[in-house]
């Protein structure tokens, strides 16, 4: 399966190397506005196939495109220290534009992949501008927020993250909604599993991991500048669970009906994810807290997303 990458930059560059490592395709494609850095991403990504699965990995105009089957976009500006994701959104929508245009002419078929910020919104431009199915538009969504919360419940539990059942909703961002009633490991509720190893969730516990889950990007961003390799690997998850149609359930964003009485707004629900794209959306059990927050995510959103149409 081809891939193209849309941004060349740490997110993109990411994403392609997360790719080629896991075997994600057969070949890969970088297109930036600045051909050096994506000739230069493109030739460092090939070194690294030897180590991993044979794949193609290649740079060029928007021609190369040619053929993917998902593209990736990539392109826009990232958050600097303390900065939101929603603000940068006039910025990045005027990007899309151009960027979808010039996906579109080479590689109509091809379904979206957008992982620039705030992609919930920009995951609304895409599919307005491509006119593709809404399944068929996917963005990151909290694919990566759900890993942060698992990562940090497993710790807590003393498990591996990927023995955690548990879903971070909404945005992807300041809004976002952790799924604790319908957080499960080993079958039970993180509560009870909790109580059985002796490492209680209290409110301390609770508000932590909220708090570490919610602002991990702020603080990542004031470390290093940016964030890249979380949500490179959550884009290769993504790649791969289309590539291989595995119907793997994955938090991501599509423009979905209808969530709690909001309509037509782009959010990240659990999904399954195959061949397709999105599948099916799932509704998980909400205790009254999350889902007053749930809705008041999706307002947030839909209201945003308004203000550019
Ligand atoms: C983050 C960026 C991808 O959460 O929004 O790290």
């Amino acid at each position: 399966m081809k891939v193209g990458i849309v941004g060349a930059g740490m997110v993109g560059s990411a994403a392609g190397y997360a790719i080629a490592l896991r075997g994600g395709a057969s070949e890969i494609v970088l297109v930036d506005k600045s051909e050096a850095l994506a000739r230069a991403q493109a030739e460092d990504i090939a070194h690294a196939v030897p180590f991993a699965h044979p794949c193609q990995v290649r740079s060029g105009g928007y021609e190369r495109l040619e053929g993917a089957a998902i593209v990736i976009l990539a392109a826009g500006v990232a958050q600097k220290p303390g900065e939101s994701r929603l603000s940068l959104l006039s910025r990045n929508a005027e990007v899309f534009a151009q960027v979808i245009e010039g996906v579109q002419k080479a590689a109509p078929q091809a379904m979206l992949l957008v992982a620039s910020n705030p992609v919930d919104v920009m995951t609304e431009v895409a599919l307005r501008a491509s006119g593709l199915p809404a399944g068929q538009v996917i963005g990151s969504g909290t694919i990566l927020d759900t890993a942060r919360f698992r990562w940090l419940l497993g710790d807590h539990l003393g498990i591996a993250a990927q023995s955690v059942h548990a879903y971070v909703l909404g945005e992807h961002g300041d809004s976002e909604v952790l799924g604790w009633a319908s957080a499960r490991a080993g079958a039970i509720t993180v509560g009870e599993f909790a109580e059985q190893v002796h490492a209680p969730i209290t409110e301390e516990v609770r508000a932590r991991i909220d708090e570490a889950v919610r602002r991990a990007a702020y603080r990542i961003i004031e470390g290093k500048g940016a964030t890249w390799y979380g949500i490179g690997a959550g884009l290769a998850r993504i790649v791969q669970a289309v590539r291989d149609d595995q119907r793997a359930v994955l938090s991501v964003s599509v423009v979905t009906p209808l969530v709690e009485g909001v309509e037509e707004v782009a959010l990240s629900l659990p999904r399954v994810v195959g061949a397709g794209g999105v599948l099916t959306t799932l509704i998980p059990d909400l205790d009254p807290s999350e889902a007053a927050a749930l809705r008041a995510s999706a307002e947030m959103l839909k209201d945003t997303a308004l203000g550019i149409r």
